[in-house]
């Protein structure tokens, strides 16, 4: 009987236990409140059939952040290569489980328009590009670069009315400039 008694005041004691416990969990402030990260990354599309696009998170970095790709498992690198063309969520996590997350699009590239793409983002800068208009061009958008072919083609390659880049800088070599006439050549479609 005292037995009986002695449990049952200790179970009781246990609940009570087991509430103040919760009590005290649930008025502890979110470790998560306020965190946020403006995660950044660089990130390469993925070109003509070959499923090769790449994300590589430069913000937030280090030990103690671990990231997933849509569904996937967390990993510790930042980077993730043989994507296909596609919207990607990627979630930063750090030690104390706390989230952020980034959308970001994979698009795909002819492998010629890749090029001539990169031709531009190396040689048109800073006149065409970051908002940049000079003679009314500016190449920041695939759809800008695609539209403007003709005259990308006269002014690179063909030096019509006069060389571009402009004077002084260099002109681009005999190679950069058979990559922009084979993509025009090819249809000049960021397909291409
Ligand atoms: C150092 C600055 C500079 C660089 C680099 C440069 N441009 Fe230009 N671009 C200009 C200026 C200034 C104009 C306006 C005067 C003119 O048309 O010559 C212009 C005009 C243009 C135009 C519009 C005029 C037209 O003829 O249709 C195109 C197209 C063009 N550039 C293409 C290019 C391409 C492609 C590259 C890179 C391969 C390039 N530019 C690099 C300065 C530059």
């Amino acid at each position: 009987m005292l037995l009986k008694y002695k449990a049952t005041i200790g179970s009781l004691l246990f609940l009570v236990f087991l509430w103040s416990c919760n009590k005290k969990d649930s008025s502890l402030p979110d470790p998560c409140l306020g965190v946020s990260y403006d995660v950044q990354y660089f990130k390469t599309e993925a070109i003509s059939t070959s499923n090769n696009g790449t994300i590589a998170i430069t913000f937030p970095v280090g030990d103690t952040i671990s990231y997933q790709l849509n569904n996937g498992a967390f990993q510790a690198s930042p980077s993730f290569t043989n994507l296909a063309p596609g919207n990607y969520v990627i979630t930063v996590k750090n030690q104390k489980n706390c989230t952020d997350t980034a959308q970001i699009t994979i698009l795909n590239y002819g492998p010629k328009y890749a090029l001539v793409k990169q031709i531009i983002t190396g040689y048109c800068g800073p006149c065409h590009l970051n908002g940049a208009t000079n003679g009314g061009k500016n190449f920041d958008t695939d759809a800008s670069i695609v539209a403007g072919w003709d005259r990308i083609k006269a002014r690179a390659v063909d030096n019509n009315p006069t060389q571009m880049p402009q004077l002084p800088n260099a002109p681009l070599t005999a190679v950069d400039k058979q990559k922009i006439t084979d993509w025009v050549n090819a249809g000049h479609r960021q397909s291409d």
